[in-house]
């Protein structure tokens, strides 16, 4: 018979340490609120019974990631702890699955590999419960993993409630735990709040499973930042970094060039061709597609919406935003392009501005194939300019003008001189 394994996903909690009126688990990593990486996660193991526990702000959460998303919702009207949790979840669990997978929306670096590992443990062994544990110098903050003199888990104690030696203890909680359904069903009761915090503790039902002569296991994590939880923005900051290394490695992986892994931060959902180099201190935001062979950066911002096609140059402190740039276009140095469509083999200055923003309204700047845009032009949207045109240094192009093709304009504001190009 397959065993089919149902995923819960704690994200009622308020988060305090974030300080922020948002909730902790729609706080972004590149771009991206974390929940979803751990959607990702049970997508990619194919887990197709999952239950997501809401309780503080449960609407703001669930409006965010609802769109065609496939996971039941469990609310927690009052956040008693993480055992009443999963005891709420579990009546929105269907029939068809044997396993519970506990997993949390603030955990979002963990790879498919290690949990695809976990799993595969605790059916080898036949475990009725096994925790994912990591050894570390600085278990605080963690619950420490207690094992019998056999080295069997045998329980797991709480920071706030171990005494001196147990703090000691280098093996910790990851709060990653498999399950056999039924057993966990019928124990779940057991758990009492007889702690400092006055909460049901899941990890209570690891010693009730040892109490009961239950099969417990633990797996110990390979890469420890894996399971880093999220509880503070320095925490949100390392979470961010490790998953921009990870973006890029995949993007070099790929055949992008990447100068600076450090300082090139890439939206999780960015698409780049290959032998595209992006130079230091770029910033490339959601909904972005550069094609091959460009050059982008240093110091190069690119907003959402922005389409470069292939062998494209945008260099140093250029800002582009909902705009297309078309092949073999160059743009070399300092500017603004806002709501623009720029045809193929266009050199625009240094220095140049699309002014698109006017009485409340984005409005949008045409330049067709083969244009030169002198330094320094400025362009009042909305505007379009012929092919193979030429505007001259410090041009300012006024609202509503429609520059012929191969002509040349200049001046404050820009007029149209009588030689052709
Ligand atoms: C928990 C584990 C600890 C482990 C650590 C790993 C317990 C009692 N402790 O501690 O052993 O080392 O995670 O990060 O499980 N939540 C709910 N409903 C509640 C309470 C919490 O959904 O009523 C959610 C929170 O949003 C959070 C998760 O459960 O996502 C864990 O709760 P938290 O209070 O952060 O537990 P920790 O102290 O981190
Ligand atoms: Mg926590």
């Amino acid at each position: 018979m397959k065993k089919n394994i149902a995923a819960i996903i704690f994200a009622a909690g308020k988060g305090v340490r974030m300080k922020s009126t948002t909730p902790k688990v729609l706080h972004e990593i590149c771009n991206r609120p974390m929940i979803n990486y751990v959607f990702d996660l049970v997508n990619d193991l194919k887990i197709k019974d999952s239950v997501l526990v809401l309780g503080h702000q449960a609407e703001r959460i669930k409006k965010t990631i609802a769109p065609g998303l496939k996971v039941k919702i469990a609310v927690q009207k009052k956040l008693a702890g993480t055992a009443d949790a999963v005891k709420t979840a579990l009546k929105k669990v269907g029939s068809s699955s044997d396993t519970v997978l506990i997993l949390y929306g603030d955990i979002p670096l963990l790879k498919k590999d290690t949990v695809s590992k976990l799993i595969g443990y605790h059916r080898s062994t036949g475990a009725d419960l096994t925790v994912l544990t990591a050894v570390t110098d600085k278990p605080k903050g963690y619950g420490r993993i207690v094992r019998d003199r056999y080295n069997t888990v045998s329980r797991i104690v709480e920071e706030k409630d171990a005494d001196e030696v147990e703090k000691d203890i280098k093996e910790v909680n990851t709060g990653i735990i498999c399950f056999d359904k039924k057993k966990l069903s019928s124990l779940i009761g057991r758990v009492r709040p007889n702690n400092k915090k006055k909460e049901y503790y899941l990890t209570d039902l690891i010693g009730i499973f040892y109490d009961k002569d239950l099969q417990v296991e633990g797996m110990k994590i390979t890469d420890i930042s894996e399971s880093l939880g999220v509880n503070s923005r320095v925490e949100l900051g390392l979470a961010n970094a490790i998953m921009q290394k990870r973006i890029n490695e995949k993007f070099m992986q790929a055949g992008v060039g990447i100068i600076d892994t450090n300082s090139t931060f890439i939206s999780f959902d960015a698409k780049i061709g290959p032998d595209t180099m992006i130079y230091p201190f770029t910033v490339i935001d959601n909904n972005v597609k550069i094609g091959a062979r460009c050059s982008v950066g240093p110091f190069a911002h690119l907003r959402q919406g922005t389409r470069l096609e292939n062998d494209c140059l945008v260099g140093n402190f250029l800002e582009v935003t909902r705009s297309t740039i078309g092949s073999k276009t160059l743009a070399k140095h300092f500017g603004y392009i806002g709501d623009s469509s720029i045809g193929r083999s266009v050199n625009i200055g240094a220095g140049t501005v699309t002014a698109n923003f006017n009485k409340g309204k984005k409005n949008l700047t045409v330049i067709k194939d083969g244009s030169s845009i002198g330094s320094d032009t400025i362009f009042v949207a909305p505007v379009v300019m012929g092919r193979n045109s030429i505007t001259g240094a410090g041009s300012v192009i006024l609202s509503g003008s429609n520059i012929p093709d191969n002509s040349i304009v200049a001046g404050v504001p820009a007029k149209q001189l009588k030689n052709k190009r």
